[in-house]
């Protein structure tokens, strides 16, 4: 496994990752939920992805039971928590001081551990002044619940805002931001980010770097039965990236990307974990798996990532057809 440094920190990740979305709960129960975790950890992994809003918090249940029983030591795992989505209630939902504190402490008791690594708040919160969400960031790190703060699915500008003002006031800034990325995901990270990287030293946890399977080849042909674009709850899942124009004209690239892959003699899912890994600004790839034979069959990724060298990159932008476009250059 490599390990990266998030962003401008002193704290390094495993370039894949595993997170739980979807599956914990769902898919997978905790004596799964066991293997998976411990296949990921065997090959290297240390930061687990979670959410207050997976599965209502069944998620971090699970994973905290799995922890325990697998007795690794603390000090060798990067948990994550995000918070949002708490629940129903007024004050449930959204990033007020007082949901902070109290979700960040809900989602601990369920992980059964002191602090969390890393906090994210899930989404911006457009009711909430930002500088409530900075101030009660910095107080979960204060008081020892977290060691660093980020963002996920926000805008360049409120990462850049909300940074700017921890700086003035000395509070910790946010250092890391989960958006999706992955080839039909780019603008984001390869564009709308770009500046800062270099500005504030962002760091980025990717998230669904397969786009839920898609990339894997596994939607070529139809749906698979139990396969998570085959669940009822994630129709709307379905619909999005299925049934949708743009929908089928990715699973066209992904049927052009199938020979790519087959010529390195690697599999798509792997093609795809690989092309995400070259991005340099990219922290750590977060995997998801609802089968062990998947954990390995992504794991293994690090072994074959050289063989995706530039010439390969070249071939798959190609076939993408989709680099977003730079900022102008205008003295050129
Ligand atoms: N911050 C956010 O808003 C946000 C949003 C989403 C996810 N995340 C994080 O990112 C993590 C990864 O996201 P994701 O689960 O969407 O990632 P993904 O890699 O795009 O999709 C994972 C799914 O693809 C299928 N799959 C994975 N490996 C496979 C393989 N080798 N062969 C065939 N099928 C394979 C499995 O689904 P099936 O077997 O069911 O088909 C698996 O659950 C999540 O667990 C979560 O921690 C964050």
């Amino acid at each position: 496994m490599e390990y990266r440094f998030l962003g401008n920190s002193g704290l390094k990740v495993s370039a894949l990752s595993f997170g739980s979305w979807v599956t914990f709960g769902e898919q997978v129960d905790t004596d799964l939920a066991y293997e998976s975790m411990k296949t990921a950890y065997d090959a290297g992994v240390n930061f687990f992805d979670n959410a207050e809003a997976y599965e209502s918090g069944q998620s971090e249940i699970i994973m905290g039971k799995v922890i325990k029983k697998a007795g690794w030591k603390r000090s060798d795992l990067v948990l994550s928590t995000k918070i949002f989505w708490g629940g129903e209630g007024p004050n449930d939902q959204g990033l007020s001081f007082k949901h902070i504190k109290e979700g960040t402490e809900a989602a601990l008791q369920r992980l059964q551990t002191e602090y969390v690594d890393l906090i994210f708040c899930h989404r911006p919160d457009l009711h909430t002044p930002i500088e409530e969400t900075v101030w009660a960031m910095n107080q979960m790190i204060s008081e020892g619940k977290a060691l660093y703060w980020g963002t996920s699915e926000w805008s360049a500008e409120q990462i850049r805002k909300a940074y700017e003002f921890a700086r003035r006031e000395h509070l910790r800034p946010p250092l890391m931001e989960q958006p999706e990325y992955n080839m039909f995901k780019r603008e984001k990270v390869e564009a709308e980010f770009a500046p800062l990287y270099e500005d504030i030293g962002l760091g980025t946890t990717i998230w669904s770097p397969l786009a839920s399977g898609l990339l894997t080849g596994k939607y070529n042909e139809g749906i698979p039965e139990g396969s998570r674009l085959d669940l009822e709850k994630y129709s709307w899942l379905r619909k999005k990236l299925l049934e949708t124009e743009r929908g089928r004209q990715k699973l066209e690239k992904v049927k052009q990307l199938a020979p790519v892959a087959q010529d390195l003699g690697i599999s798509m899912p792997q093609l795809a974990l690989a092309w995400c890994l070259k991005n340099p600004n990219v922290s750590t790839v977060i995997t998801g798996a609802s089968k062990v034979s998947q954990v390995e069959q992504n794991m293994k990724t690090m072994d074959v990532i050289d063989k995706v060298d530039d010439e390969v990159m070249e071939t798959i932008e190609s076939i993408l057809d989709n680099k977003p476009k730079a900022q102008p250059d205008f003295r050129n």
